[in-house]
């Protein structure tokens, strides 16, 4: 059963109901997220905006860099990874109201920015007291943000609590039902997600949902020209293409990021142990039957997000590419050892072993 919004400025149950139909076109889902865009921004003063200039806005924390609240506003306009973690979400709460019917649902939105763009439209959808929610964000501006949206959506019935805390560190006596955790780049690159997964699975019941559910870096030899129109066109359906055509070969499967393995394969009891930790990724040699002198070194990023619901390579900015300049071209029966290193800028790591 739904919740009744009595809501003359915003329509939050149209907005849900227009995201989660796959028969409408992308385009008219994205033009319903540019809407919702569009208020949130009148109502909290927050226009969403790359600010790749303002990098002094960032909050550069021990585990990774938090983006600043108009650049995480901006991420609605990443439409499909917007419209995927939104299903992905949707399907995790319905799943979850099956397993739980006697009591509320406890969902932890660590990272949640200034709109909590992948929860707050599908507040509609649930009856008053189904779900308990909790929105965390390193940013006050962010939760004063999300107040304000949640005053004018007429959302007070619900449920909501608010973190002002570093989820890399942040604990609670609770456990959660359903974590939804997007504080991350392509390639793992510079924000914390691995900290945060690392730290926010200890918070999650048993059977508990953790979303994304799985995030996959693999190494490839590739061509980076070739990679960037692929960017371009968003057409991830001729990749598979290339390999049949040794244009692409596999390489490595560095990362496998999962809630219910990332503290068992290696162990991080204490999160302040994360802070310039090193993990390693295993090694792998460029076979002599690949011409690597064609090739360049990549990280191709993909996500699980739950049950069938994917963010492909190429899907969004999430997914796109990353090029090692370092090792690429490429050179016949080379030799490396991957590593992430955590820290103030997290990211994967390559090194020569067979230097000569
Ligand atoms: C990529 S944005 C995503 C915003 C929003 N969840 C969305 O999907 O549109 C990441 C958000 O996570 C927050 N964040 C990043 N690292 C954090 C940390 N360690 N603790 C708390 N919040 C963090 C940032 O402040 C930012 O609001």
């Amino acid at each position: 059963m739904r919740l009744s919004v009595n809501n003359t400025q915003f329509n939050l149950a149209a907005l849900a109901d227009t995201l989660l139909n796959p028969q409408l076109s992308f385009d008219q889902r994205c033009s319903a997220l540019d809407d919702f865009a569009a208020h949130c921004a009148a109502v909290t003063g927050i226009t969403p905006d790359r600010t790749f200039s303002a990098w002094a806005e960032d909050s550069v924390l021990t585990s990774g860099v938090a983006i600043n609240p108009a650049a995480a506003a901006f991420c609605i306009k990443d439409y499909q990874r917007t419209l995927q973690f939104i299903a992905g979400i949707q399907a995790a709460l319905c799943a979850l109201d099956q397993r739980l019917p006697a009591r509320p649902i406890r969902v932890l939105y660590a990272g949640c920015g200034p709109f909590a763009t992948l929860l707050l439209p599908l507040l509609s959808q649930w009856s008053e007291g189904r779900l308990d929610c909790h929105l965390l964000d390193i940013h006050a501006q962010s939760l004063h943000s999300v107040q304000a949206l949640v005053a004018d959506c007429q959302l007070e019935a619900i449920n909501l609590s608010y973190h002002c805390a570093d989820a890399c560190h942040w604990s609670s006596a609770e456990r959660f039902d359903l974590v939804i955790a997007e504080t991350l780049q392509k390639a793992l690159e510079q924000e914390p997600q691995w900290a945060v997964t690392a730290n926010l699975s200890r918070l999650l019941k048993p059977q508990g949902i953790f979303i994304p559910e799985q995030i996959t870096l693999n190494l490839w030899a590739a061509h980076w020209d070739q990679e960037q129109r692929y960017s371009q066109r968003q057409d991830p359906a001729d990749l598979p293409a290339l390999v049949d055509e040794f244009e692409r070969h596999f390489l490595h499967c560095a990362v496998q990021l999962r809630a219910d393995t990332v503290s068992l394969q290696r162990p991080i009891a204490d999160p302040q142990a994360l802070v310039a930790q090193v993990v390693d990724l295993g090694q792998f040699s460029v076979a002599d039957s690949i011409p690597a002198h064609r090739f360049d070194l990549i990280v191709a990023t993909t996500l699980h997000i739950y049950a069938d619901i994917h963010l492909h390579e190429y899907d969004c900015d999430l997914t796109r590419s990353y090029k090692f300049y370092d090792w690429s071209p490429l050179a016949p029966g080379q030799s490396f050892r991957v590593y992430y290193e955590l820290g103030p800028y997290p990211r994967v790591r390559i090194d020569r072993l067979d230097r000569g």
